[in-house]
């Protein structure tokens, strides 16, 4: 599903060469694996997997996605396969405050063109999914952390996403709530889902079915 070749990420600093953030990264994902990322802090994990969810560009190196070369996409198509194909899970849940837990979950359904009767019946349907029946009304601020991330959770399933990917969805929350979330993220594994998750728990990791280690902008042989 995923290949990358010699990927490069470099970020621009006030003024000289910039950061090298990602080093030649080449690796290559199947559909249905459930890929864990780990690596110390700084070795560019979080970098790799903004690229991977198009979320940001590569400096070069050729990413394809289902065969596609993504590179030579525009942004319009990027964000549109985006939109469609890839679901995003974030450390710090990336909630909007303001929306109730349905309204967040609606949210890329509706950017996707779904109407919005649809988008709330599915929202529903999500969030009941991931534990939440009952709390739809909640905005975040009256969500605990472990309910902000399955909601965050159901966000990123809206679109039916072929390949979700996750940045530490545990780091932000205890243990319990963590290996609640880890549970959910199986179980869509299991029903065929392609996951790639970074995280700094080596217990988590275990539970996938492979570990990439990253090392200073490189994934370790
Ligand atoms: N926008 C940016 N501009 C400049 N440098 C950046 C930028 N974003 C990240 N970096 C640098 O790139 C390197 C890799 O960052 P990245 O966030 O990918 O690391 P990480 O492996 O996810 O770390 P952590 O485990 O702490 O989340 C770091 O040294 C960081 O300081
Ligand atoms: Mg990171």
């Amino acid at each position: 599903m995923i290949k990358c070749e010699d990927l490069h990420k470099t970020y621009p600093l006030g003024k000289g060469a910039g950061y090298p953030a990602v080093r030649g990264v080449s690796f290559q994902v199947r559909a249905g694996e459930f890929t864990a990322i780990t690596g110390p802090s700084g070795c560019g994990k979080s970098t790799l997997l903004n690229i991977l969810g198009f979320l940001d560009n590569p400096s070069s190196g050729t990413y394809l996605f289902d065969g596609k070369n993504v590179g030579a996409f525009d942004d319009g198509r990027r964000s549109g396969l985006r939109l469609t194909d890839i679901g995003f899970v974030f450390q710090s849940f990336n909630l909007l405050p303001r929306f109730s837990a349905l309204d967040n979950v609606c949210l890329p359904m509706l950017y996707a063109g779904v109407e919005k009767e649809a988008a709330a019946a599915r929202a529903e349907e999500l969030l009941a999914r991931v534990g939440l029946a009952g709390k739809e009304a909640n905005s975040p601020i009256k969500l605990s952390g472990g309910e902000r991330q399955r909601v965050g959770l159901a966000r990123a399933l809206a679109n039916r996403p072929r390949l979700l990917l996750a940045d530490e969805p545990t780091g932000n929350l205890d243990s319990k709530s963590g290996a609640e979330i880890m549970q959910l993220l199986l179980e869509l594994h299991k029903g065929g889902l392609t996951v790639i998750m970074v995280t700094h728990d080596q217990s988590l990791a275990k539970l996938a079915s492979r570990i990439v280690r990253m090392k200073d902008g490189v994934v370790e042989p």
